[in-house]
């Protein structure tokens, strides 16, 4: 294990995180006494168009993978259009690597709640959801108990803190599919449809929940408002760069000495998260990484110092995502790793569209044929004409997201595949396990 030196250990930057070690921190009383509640009453004072701007003015990007601007988000609504408005959270988290929310949510309830409420006043909503993912039993209890310890002390309900703005806190459990992490398909499940996206246009900001104005946004963009409430908007880019300001929590898992999450501005590198986690494991060397779950395509060790923010990621020809950096040492298979993801991809995919749907189905049985030695060089070229047709010819995001690691693996551990192909490197899967391959 290797101790992170004093100037990266300043690259730690703790705000989002900085009340998971208090005690009971998860409980009102605790929260209150750390600030808890302080943005609230700050907020309720403000015009909610002041609010609206001052998330603007912060520069806060959503952190549910694709960075959309919050405060643009919140101004879409319509307001004085005699609908009633929606926020919902959307705290489905199953971007596989993704484990920022859930943490957030067990730790520090009250700080997503208080969120919500700040939010919900500025879009003039008088109903909010969040949605969790269904298996988040812990976390979704921790959260039903904030809502309730919340309604107690008339920060929800009617009439909150004698403001005459009342709002209804509901806590949705999803039954666990990836699919409902996408926002209309959240909304769709949310209805009590069968989850899968719907046609945009209309967009949710006019036709979201029930047909009226929604804004959908992560558990950590929301749970962001409190703090820019409190520090003020100039506070909140002091951290971060200029395009993508704030603190981030980056999840770490795999080969590192220890995984778990670490809040840095954005803009950070992996070769300092790498640090901070302690360093690699010992005898593992870094070889392949996803800055942002497995929906965004592969980096490697040339991509260690490459900034961890929207722009860099991309310049870089990736996605920053759900910062979710999962790494890889010389000892996986790049391979073997990205026939698991779209394992599932395959078995998560809606079946709305024949791309996605059919795409997943047939790359699966393509990676069970190289791993199981059976593979022939016209396999290559039938995972990227594939690829081909799923990308930007979907649905949605999930089935771009699955042909990520097949190309950038392709792109950078070709020699791998070949291995397989022309019998230099050990079958992984079995005669058995190829059942439907050919
Ligand atoms: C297949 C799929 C799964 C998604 N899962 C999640 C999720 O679990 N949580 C999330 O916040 N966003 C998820 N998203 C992104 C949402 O559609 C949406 O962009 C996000 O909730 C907007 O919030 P933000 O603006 O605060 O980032 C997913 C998108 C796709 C295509
Ligand atoms: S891309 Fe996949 S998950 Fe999205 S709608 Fe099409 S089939 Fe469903």
């Amino acid at each position: 294990m290797t101790t992170p030196r004093p100037e990266t250990l300043a690259k730690l930057t703790p705000v989002l995180t900085r009340r998971w070690l208090s005690p009971d921190a998860w409980r009102i009383g605790a929260y209150e006494n750390l600030d808890g509640y302080a943005a609230l009453r700050k907020a309720l004072k403000a015009h909610p168009d002041d609010l609206i701007q001052l998330i603007k003015d912060s520069g806060l990007r959503g952190r549910g993978g694709a960075g959309f601007p919050t405060g643009l988000k919140w101004g879409f609504i319509p307001q004085g259009d005699g609908k009633p408005h929606y926020l919902v959270v959307n705290a489905d988290e199953g971007e596989p690597g993704t484990c920022k929310d859930l943490p957030l949510m067990t730790h520090d309830p009250h700080s997503l709640v208080e969120g919500v409420i700040i939010a919900s006043y500025a879009i003039r909503a008088s109903r909010a959801y969040i949605y969790i993912r269904g298996e988040a039993v812990h976390a979704a209890r921790r959260l039903r108990n904030a809502v309730a310890e919340a309604q107690a002390k008339g920060y929800l309900g009617r009439n909150i803190l004698g403001t005459g703005f009342d709002l209804e806190l509901v806590v949705h459990s999803g039954a666990g599919a990836y699919i409902c992490g996408e926002e209309t398909a959240l909304l769709d499940s949310l209805e009590g449809f069968r989850g899968q996206p719907r046609l945009r246009p209309p967009f949710p900001a006019t036709h979201g929940l029930y047909a009226s104005p929604t804004v959908v946004n992560n558990v950590g963009t929301i749970a962001s408002v409190p703090y820019i409430v409190l520090g003020g908007a100039d506070w909140w880019k002091s951290m971060g760069t200029e395009k993508s300001s704030g603190p981030m929590i980056y999840s770490l898992s795999g080969r590192i000495v220890n995984p778990g999450q670490f809040e840095c501005g954005l803009g950070v590198t992996l070769r300092e998260l790498i640090e901070l986690a302690g360093g690699m494991q010992p005898g593992h060397q870094l070889r392949f990484w996803t800055p942002g779950g497995s929906s965004t395509p592969l980096l490697t060790a040339e991509h260690l110092d490459v900034p961890l923010d929207f722009e860099g990621v991309a310049a870089a020809g990736s996605i920053l995502g759900t910062t979710a950096t999962q790494i890889f040492s010389d000892q996986d298979c790049p391979v073997y790793a990205t026939y698991r993801w779209l394992e599932f991809y395959h078995h998560e995919s809606c079946g709305k569209c024949t791309p996605c749907r059919e795409g997943n189905y047939w790359m699966v049985r393509v990676y069970r044929r190289i791993l199981a030695g059976q593979g022939t060089h016209e396999d290559l070229d039938t995972l990227l004409d594939t690829c081909d047709n799923i990308l930007g010819r979907s649905f949605c995001g999930l089935g771009d997201g699955a042909t990520s690691s097949v190309t950038s693996s392709l792109q950078y551990f070709k020699q791998d595949y070949l291995d397989y192909i022309e019998g230099r490197t050990a079958p992984k899967l079995s005669d058995k396990q190829l059942v439907g391959a050919h």
